[in-house]
């Protein structure tokens, strides 16, 4: 697992789009990005915004996956997913609408629907690069505290914590669904690469239990340290509880220059 701790979150988002440029170009014609909603990857997707009207990455051929949708809203309520991605990647970034999928919590048949997520993600040719936030509780996508670290895309149940955290989204809590269609964590294993961003003091305790704590379904995001190419980039606040911090620093520094990712 690479490290790296930034000044400010502007920085976590240029760094965090640098290494999916990386990825991207190395891909092929047709890059097949996984996407997340949340404030986190906000930063990230401002730079990619820019390394697309640069010039500097092509994503007009770009497959899209989202991570995950509410169960129990409907698909063009403002705060499902369906609409949050539209709003904060597919328009920003200038994607291709009928490329970018969002897993279909408004399904009737929602295992089916997690069936053809899946299949529609190995159609692809699987993801290239997945860009992950980590939830106070250490859920990646929403896969919750004790969820199987083997899951694929299916129906979860949101803790009571992560519903508070999104419950700034929404008038009332009552209102934040119970529900959520999310890839599990073993789909999320799957991608090639994986970026973890992280900011704030909010982040600091799952980013130390993910990053330096044994791996565990209690702080789901801790599978990263069984996949191989998983960079997680956090600021100061988000690193604050990293016993390590120094190591990542002087790592970082050190780097020789074929492992470099330049801004
Ligand atoms: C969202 C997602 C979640 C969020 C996490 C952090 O698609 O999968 O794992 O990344 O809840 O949310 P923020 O970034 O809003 O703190």
């Amino acid at each position: 697992m690479d490290v790296i701790i930034c000044p400010d979150d502007a920085t976590v988002g240029r760094q965090a789009a640098a290494k999916i440029a990386q990825v991207v170009a190395a891909a092929g014609p047709e890059p097949v990005l996984g996407v997340a909603t949340g404030s986190s990857p906000l930063s990230a997707y401002a730079a990619l915004a820019e390394l697309v009207a640069q010039g500097r990455i092509d994503l007009s051929k770009a497959w899209v996956f989202a991570l995950d949708e509410y169960v129990g809203l409907p698909l063009d309520h403002p705060q499902s997913y369906h609409q949050t991605i539209r709003r904060t990647v597919t328009e920003p970034l200038g994607l291709d609408p009928a490329r970018v999928k969002v897993p279909n919590g408004a399904a009737a048949d929602l295992r089916q629907a997690g069936i053809d997520y899946e299949a529609a993600i190995a159609a692809a040719g699987g993801v290239d690069v997945q860009l992950l936030g980590v939830g106070s509780n250490g859920h990646i996508g929403f896969n919750e505290p004790t969820s199987s670290l083997a899951s694929r895309t299916r129906l979860k149940t949101l803790t009571r914590q992560t519903r508070l955290d999104n419950q700034r989204f929404f008038d009332s809590l009552d209102q934040v669904p119970l529900h959520c269609l999310t890839q599990g964590l073993g789909t999320i294993r799957d991608a090639r690469h994986v970026v973890l961003v992280a900011a704030g003091q909010s982040k600091a305790e799952a980013v130390r239990a993910i990053v330096e704590g044994p791996v565990t379904a209690l702080w789901p995001g801790s599978v990263l340290q069984l996949h191989a190419r998983a960079t997680v980039i956090v600021d100061e606040a988000a690193a604050s509880r990293l016993s390590l911090a120094d190591y990542y620093r002087e790592m970082l520094a050190n780097l020789p220059g074929w492992q470099k990712v330049v801004w």
